[in-house]
């Protein structure tokens, strides 16, 4: 009988994103029923899979790292032994039950052997008996679940719990002890969430099947009928085994409220010639609410302010990070001032519809002019997190003013992910060259516009002809989304 299993689920076993299959499925190469993909199926297609695969060593080895690094961090976040007991309960029941059923039918199987042997008769009788042996001594392979992929998949059983979220069908996945909160941003997903401490009740969702566990003790309290209806709070519950969840996600057209925070700088990097990369962290118990591709406000103590696109993905924990630039050679004299490690920033947003659709598997054409690189790279994030996306194409133009600083950082994702492509552009000049030099990139590389989601950020002077020329290419005017380079500018202000 053939089985089924999700496309999460399936990319995971054999070791490539969700995109590639997707992929494969749209060109015909897989099919599916009801969204999900034949096991027999997947395993032609990928032969080599194998239990010595090394993503699978390589996920213990993360998981053993992330456990020790945060039982060291904190007793109370020490290894999660408790869940992790519970699964191999689970797995030894499901064993157990397993083994009475094989018993059963070995039992079976023998009685119906005596009476096939026992059968009298002609050639009738006589080829259904050789026809019965050789089905009993085939390969049982050919016929049950594959046995690699089955010992994969009760490997990944022990170290994740698999989630899926209604009523979207969203689906992600819980390792070791992360919580439904975070798990879920981490995946790209964008869960109502507030203070992510258990303090506001902003996460509560609805546990429809499964099992889970709570991390921490909330001061946010259930009322017992929310409690007996199932309810729970995202971030202080865990998966112990798969789980259905009833949660709010984000629309992408949805206002996520203003939000005021009080942040330190954390980490303050000079990247290429002329910009900061600026890491900030909120404080304990604050956390701000955005969406990939949005901006805020910042102001410094010294009062100087200035809007600023996010450049970080709200699936990157608490991590806020941006890109600050100054001029050549001279970081300390950025829009913001002398910017120092431990220097406190308000941070007042998130502001902005700059952010993926709602459908997120059309693939993603990524134009970024000069620092229009933060949101992009945000964005980037995300589709990467949310591993929908068939294909990701980024061009990065640099006309001079503060180059590609995070060429690295594309090149490694151009070399990990097979549904990403990066093409980094050069060269300046008035509107219209640069318009011209993404073009010219667009057509050199045949990239069909009409299939694609455009996001485009760059400075606001070239947005328009930017437009005109990818309508005029065959771009669709819904699937294109364009955003003015925020790098504040220099204001003297203490007010929004
Ligand atoms: S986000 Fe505030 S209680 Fe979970």
């Amino acid at each position: 009988m053939a089985r089924y299993i999700t496309l999460s689920k399936a990319a995971r076993l054999v070791g490539v994103k969700r995109g590639t299959l997707q992929k494969r499925i749209r060109a015909g190469e897989l099919s599916t029923f009801e969204g999900e993909l034949d096991v027999e199926e997947l395993l032609r297609a990928y032969p080599g899979t194998q239990m010595e695969d090394n993503t699978m060593i390589e996920r213990v080895e993360r998981f053993m790292e992330e456990a020790f690094a945060k039982a060291m961090r904190h007793e109370s976040e020490a290894l999660d032994v408790h869940t992790l007991a519970r699964r191999v309960s689970l797995l030894g029941q499901e064993l157990a039950a397993a083994k009475t059923e094989i018993h059963r039918y070995n039992h079976l199987m023998e009685q119906i052997k005596q009476a096939v042997a026992g059968l009298q008769g002609g050639a009738e009788v006589a080829a259904f008996r050789s026809w019965f042996v050789q089905v009993l001594e085939g390969d049982e392979d050919q016929h049950g679940y594959p046995r690699e992929l089955l010992d994969k998949e009760t490997f990944l059983r022990i170290l994740a719990a698999h989630v899926r979220v209604l009523p979207s069908g969203h689906d992600y996945f819980v390792e070791g002890a992360a919580d439904l909160l975070d798990a879920g941003l981490s995946a790209g997903l964008s869960l109502r969430y507030g203070c992510a401490d258990g303090s506001c009740g902003r996460c509560r969702g609805r546990l429809v099947s499964g099992e889970v566990r709570q991390t921490r003790t909330p001061v946010y309290e259930l009322n017992e009928a929310q409690q007996e209806r199932g309810e729970l709070l995202l971030c202080c519950t865990t998966a112990v085994t798969d789980v259905v969840l009833e949660a709010v996600e984000r629309r992408p057209d949805e206002d996520i409220q203003e939000q005021r925070l009080d942040t330190r700088i954390r980490r303050l990097q000079n990247c290429g010639p002329a910009m900061n990369l600026v890491e900030l962290r909120p404080q304990p118990g604050q956390r701000l609410e955005f969406r990939s591709g949005q901006y805020v406000w910042l102001e410094t103590g010294a009062g100087r302010g200035g809007e600023f696109s996010l450049a970080s993905c709200p699936c990157d924990a608490s991590k806020l990070e941006l890109h600050i630039p100054h001029p050549a050679g001279n970081p300390a004299a950025g829009i913001l001032g002398e910017l120092n490690k431990g220097d406190s920033i308000m941070v007042i947003g998130p502001r902005g519809g700059f952010v993926l659709g709602q459908d997120a598997s059309r693939p993603l054409l990524m134009l970024a002019c000069d620092g229009g690189f933060a949101p992009i790279k945000a964005l980037i994030e995300q589709a990467i997190a949310l591993d929908l996306v068939e294909s990701i194409e980024l061009y990065w133009l640099d006309s001079g003013e503060a180059g590609q600083y995070l060429d690295n950082l594309c090149r490694s994702w151009a070399d990990a992910l097979d549904i990403f492509e990066y093409h980094p552009l050069r060269g300046g000049g008035e509107v219209a060259q640069r318009v011209d030099l993404f073009m010219d990139a667009l057509g050199r590389d045949a990239v069909d516009l009409a299939g694609m989601e455009i996001y485009a950020a760059g400075r606001q002077e070239l947005l328009p002809a930017l437009r005109e020329a990818l309508l005029e290419a065959g771009a669709e005017a819904k699937h294109l989304h364009l955003e003015p380079l925020r790098q504040g500018e220099p204001v003297v202000s203490s007010s929004v």
